[in-house]
């Protein structure tokens, strides 16, 4: 039986991975706190000895240090946690002939321009999360051939907090909301993200050619829109939803990025274009009003 290690099992995407990873084999979750092996990235010793002992035939990590603000105060645990750690992770896992699946984000880029990026376009990121976050994928590359590396952006789970809960909480408190208008993305369900990761995982793995698959990809959900407008969409599908919500906010307002200054800088387009992805797995990725309604009509 296929033996296969999560990492980060109790974050937005490790969570929904422990249900779609475990119909595919033996599964081994462990987060930063497990007792039974260690599963803390800032313990690269412990972290190789944790693969060297369960000797997986595929890892998947979902943990990362993913808060992007507080990366640029602490820039040595980022690089260690996005780092360093995956590059023991694809370390080990090469010298068991193992595959690791791992994601990043696109923070790796500078933002300039309105075109989706492509997996081969110049990466140029403006924080300290995206720096050590292309880093983690360079060290991978370079250490184990058998890897999948999926760019992702603007995550979100019914799980855990995430910018729909809030702004529907802030619509509930105030009589006006501000949102920022000029950064574009497609939000994109951690469940989808889990659901693609086990297909994609089964082809390169099962299919006799499945290993001309390895590489990088862009894996959003369709479409693109704004915080602003992405924010508007929650408001108006959780009143369709529950129409006894008491939502207070009469007014949303767009605003730019220079409204709410932050310590990292984030991308105004991070638009992903995934035609490799869904040319190479054979997948169609809905458009992102599809997960954020489901999502919504769950938590509501
Ligand atoms: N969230 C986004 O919008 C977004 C966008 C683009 C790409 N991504 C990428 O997608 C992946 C999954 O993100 P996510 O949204 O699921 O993140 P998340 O919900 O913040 O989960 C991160 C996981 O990492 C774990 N972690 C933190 N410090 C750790 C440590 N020292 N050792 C071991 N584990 C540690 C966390 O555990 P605790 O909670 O117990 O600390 C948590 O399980 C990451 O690679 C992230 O960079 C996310």
């Amino acid at each position: 039986m296929t033996r296969i290690l999560l990492l980060g099992k109790g974050g937005q995407v490790g969570w929904e991975l422990q249900r779609s990873l475990s119909p595919l084999g033996e599964l081994i979750a462990l987060d930063h706190d497990s007792t039974d092996y260690c599963g803390d990235f800032s313990n690269l010793t412990g972290l190789a000895d944790t693969v060297r002992a369960i000797r997986p035939d595929l890892i998947v990590n979902a943990a990362a240090h993913t808060a992007v603000d507080k990366a640029e105060s602490e820039p040595e645990l980022a690089r260690t946690l996005n780092a360093l750690a995956p590059q023991v992770l694809a370390t080990e896992s090469a010298k068991l002939g193992a595959w690791l699946v791992h994601y990043s984000t696109d923070y790796v880029f500078d933002g300039s321009g309105d075109t989706p990026w492509v997996e081969t376009d110049r990466p140029g990121p403006l924080s300290v999360y995206g720096a050590t976050k292309l880093e983690g994928e360079q060290l991978i590359a370079a250490a184990n051939p058998r890897h999948l590396i999926f760019r992702t952006s603007w995550v979100y789970a019914a799980r855990g907090g995430n910018f729909a809960k809030t702004m529907l909480r802030l619509a509930q408190e105030r009589e006006r909301l501000t949102v920022i208008n000029d950064q574009i993305g497609a939000p994109t369900g951690a469940d989808l993200l889990a659901d693609v990761t086990a297909h994609a995982i089964c082809q390169v793995t099962r299919q006799p050619d499945g290993e001309k698959d390895a590489g990088l990809y862009h894996l959003v959900a369709g479409g693109q829109t704004s915080w602003f407008d992405y924010a508007k969409h929650v408001i108006a599908q959780a009143q369709l939803v529950q129409p006894a919500l008491q939502i207070k906010a009469q007014q949303v307002d767009p605003v730019p990025t220079s409204a709410f200054p932050t310590p990292a800088k984030r991308p105004f387009n991070s638009r992903l274009n995934t035609t490799k992805l869904q040319a190479s797995f054979g997948l169609t990725l809905p458009p992102w009003q599809t997960g954020v309604n489901r999502m919504l009509a769950e938590i509501l």
